[in-house]
């Protein structure tokens, strides 16, 4: 086996087809498509008969561990069009300590800010440049919270494809940064991230620039799903009894039930489903006050702050196929403070040396919350994401100096 197999060796591939996601009615695969006639998201289909007597477990665990693994089960048809900048398997890492100060469940965090550009936007946007490259596509625009945006222009640029990236004003400077760096145009916008998603939509005739916004191009959400095959394979074809996943635009989280789903049909894992536990701010919740209100659709949160940037999405295209899959799989959406994200990510980093990313700290912070109101059992083995390195983030100044020219009183130290 070589490093690069996955990305040199051409596979079979089973797409089949795209499916709006509301409707059900069916597009041709290998052309450029957004949303369907219906306004909705599209969802790549597979002939997962044809997948099933293509792939074995024992064939995938010889291959190298990165994400291009899962080749017959993603749309990209020839290793010439994969756009890769090391999608590398992100570990589990198990937090043994706090699982026993919090009385016995087993916590699992996967750390998803080992990917390139620091964030599993990496996944969803390796997906969508490779594809946009199959298609000839050559300029691409998104409104981003930050790290999609700072995703979106490592690939594209490495794709030679030009790229627009509209993000709110007060983005951390960091991600702003990178993304001018790695090659986009960047603009910062007085509003929300659905305000950046409007001059998107707007900019498509007049520019012709292609709109990759969440959800709004169909394979973001397929580079996504990696999370939920990597996982199951992680746990030995077994998935767990409820994962955290810290829910903006919810691409990861409907990727990751789509996988479940798509692994079912393969033969590689049988009927059981993790809960799945729709983590928002309570400063932006939408999705938690329409799950609580029996609704299917999650109209736009006002005057949405958090200090948990990726997941401030006042409104989600795709609100209709996060509920689903939170409600199908016996879930529920859940909201935490700000306070409650800050004290979560402190106790992490202090306790297991494990600095999360705000969004990833609200996981925590949820699961604590799910643990004292009985919404999920101490026996449970769950799974929390952190979906970002956490430094990428302004970090608070630690401020104890020390002059080394003045006699040092060690028994202060
Ligand atoms: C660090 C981080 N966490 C979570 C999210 C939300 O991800 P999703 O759009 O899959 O809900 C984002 C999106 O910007 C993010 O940057």
């Amino acid at each position: 086996m070589k490093d690069n197999d996955n990305l040199t060796i051409e596979r079979p591939t089973f797409v089949t087809h795209l499916e709006c996601a509301m409707e059900g009615d069916h597009y041709p695969a290998d052309q450029v498509h957004n949303l369907s006639k219906a306004g909705k998201p599209l969802l790549v289909r597979y002939d997962l008969p044809g997948v099933k007597k293509a792939l074995s477990k024992d064939a995938l665990a010889q291959r190298p561990a990165d994400m291009w693994r899962y080749r017959e089960l993603l749309p990209v048809r020839k290793c010439a069009d994969i756009v890769s900048l090391g999608e590398v398997m992100t570990p589990l890492i198990r937090l043994p300590k706090l699982g026993k100060k919090l009385g016995g469940g087993e916590i699992i965090v996967k750390d998803e800010g080992r990917l390139p550009t620091g964030s599993f936007k990496a996944r969803g946007l390796v997906m969508a440049v490779s594809m946009a490259k199959a298609l000839g596509i050559k300029h691409m625009a998104m409104p981003t919270n930050g790290n999609a945006g700072a995703a979106l222009a490592a690939y594209a640029s490495r794709a030679d494809i030009k790229t627009t990236i509209f993000c709110p004003e007060d983005t951390p400077e960091v991600n702003v940064s990178e993304i001018a760096l790695q090659g986009a145009t960047v603009y910062r916008v007085n509003g929300l991230i659905d305000d950046c998603g409007k001059i998107v939509g707007e900019g498509k005739a007049k520019v012709g620039w292609f709109d990759t916004s969440t959800l709004k191009e169909p394979y973001r959400i397929e580079g996504k799903k990696t999370m939920g095959l990597e996982l199951a394979e992680q746990l030995g074809w077994q998935v767990p009894d409820a994962i955290f996943y810290p829910t903006g635009g919810g691409t990861g989280l409907i990727g990751m039930w789509k996988a479940f789903a798509e692994l079912e049909a393969i033969g590689f894992i049988g009927k059981k489903r993790p809960r799945m536990i729709a983590v928002q701010a309570a400063g932006c919740a939408p999705m938690v006050k329409a799950f609580e209100a029996g609704e299917e659709h999650a109209p736009r949160w006002e005057n949405a702050h958090t200090i948990a940037a990726g997941i401030r999405v006042p409104q989600a295209i795709g609100d209709f196929l996060i509920l689903r899959a939170v409600r199908e799989s016996g879930g529920f959406a859940i909201a935490v403070s700000d306070e409650a994200i800050s004290a979560a990510l402190d106790e992490m980093a202090r306790e297991e040396g494990f600095l999360l990313c705000p969004e990833g700290a609200a996981t925590y912070a949820a699961y604590k919350q799910s643990l004292s109101d009985g919404r999920v059992k101490r026996t449970d083995q769950v799974v929390l994401f952190n979906c970002a390195s956490g430094l990428k983030y302004p970090l608070p100044p630690a401020r104890r100096t020390l002059d080394r020219h003045k006699p040092i009183d060690f028994t202060t130290l």
